[in-house]
């Protein structure tokens, strides 16, 4: 069984991944917690709760970082062009959920659960890093205890989606996602290379919904916004970003990985590029060098994915 805290930004793809984590038989999820990025803290927080009350969920929600972990950074835009205004795809989320939150904030939440849970628990961080990195900065020691670290986010042999250089979720927070990749645990980065080809069409989410009953439904009714974004530039359907995140933990045989440490350019024209120097690569001294060699997702195999995905939901 994997001990999952998902931190997140909902979102409709995020939506997906949280579905999956929460009907996967094998998946134990422990917590939720919520970062900006898709839409306003506010709003991506109270995604959550109303997922958690339509899905009936169990696992505890708790509110993270409103603003980027070096707060003197410009604000971003919000892609309600994707996601929507309320970010899960203009369906009439209602303004207040009556659920409560966890009273701590989510980087002491992932911390305490962390400790409670040594060695048991894996990350999984499909919106911008700054919980994560919030909570390096404040006990740096509990990146020891962590399982493990997967990651949406980055591109690496392709260019970005929010620039040439650099993917959202990176590019909304650089300085939180090196320190996230510098930090001494493992981390799996599912980036666009693999998530831009696992594509679902409308008519798989159709026949997913039917079978998959009201919650299912659900994801439909939301994700149809998202799906004719994606259709517009896909010619196809919906890429699937978070939830291969997700299935990377539960079907790790369905990618391939390259070792080698990852930065992230922090300024400039490639704000936010993430940047792996594979092992067994000669370049002279440099930036990467006494970093944590981490995975990065090179390949994926999307039409298993997505039944992966299908089977769980
Ligand atoms: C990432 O950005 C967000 O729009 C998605 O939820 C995903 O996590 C893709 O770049
Ligand atoms: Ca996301």
């Amino acid at each position: 069984m994997h001990k999952v805290i998902f931190d997140t930004d909902p979102g409709i793809d995020d939506a997906m991944a949280l579905l999956f984590l929460h009907r996967h038989p094998d998946v134990d999820l422990i917590g939720v917690t919520t970062v900006f990025g898709n839409a306003p803290l506010d709003i991506t927080t109270r995604n959550a709760l109303f997922l958690k009350q339509q899905w009936g969920m169990t696992a505890p929600v708790a509110k993270g970082a409103g603003v980027t972990f070096d707060p003197s950074r410009p604000e971003g835009h919000w892609p309600t062009f994707i996601h929507g205004e309320d970010g899960l795809g203009n369906i009439g989320v209602p303004e207040e959920i009556d659920l409560p939150l966890d009273p701590r904030p989510a980087h002491h939440f992932i911390i305490d659960t962390v400790k409670e849970n040594p060695g048991e628990v894996t990350l999984i961080a499909v919106g911008r890093m700054t919980n994560l990195a919030l909570a390096l900065r404040e006990d740096p020691d509990f990146a020891a205890l962590v399982k493990n670290v997967v990651i949406m986010g980055g591109a690496f042999d392709i260019n970005g989606n929010v620039s040439p250089a650099a993917e959202a979720n990176i590019h909304g927070d650089p300085e939180a996602a090196d320190l996230v990749f510098t930090a001494p645990w493992r981390v799996t980065v599912v980036g666009l290379d693999v998530t831009t080809r696992t594509v679902m069409t409308a008519k798989f989410m159709d026949e997913m919904a039917k079978e998959g009953g009201a919650p299912v439904q659900l994801l439909s009714d939301l994700s149809q916004f998202y799906i004719e974004f994606y259709t517009q530039r896909t010619g196809d359907g919906m890429v699937v970003h978070d939830a291969c995140a997700c299935v990377y933990l539960t079907n790790p045989e369905l990618f391939q990985t390259r070792s080698g440490a990852v930065r992230v350019v922090c300024g400039g024209i490639a704000d936010g590029q993430t940047i792996q120097k594979p092992d067994g690569v000669g370049f002279p001294p440099g930036n990467w060098d006494g970093h944590p060699s981490q995975l990065v997702c090179t390949d994926i195999e999307p039409e298993r994915v997505l039944s992966v995905i299908r089977s769980a939901v």
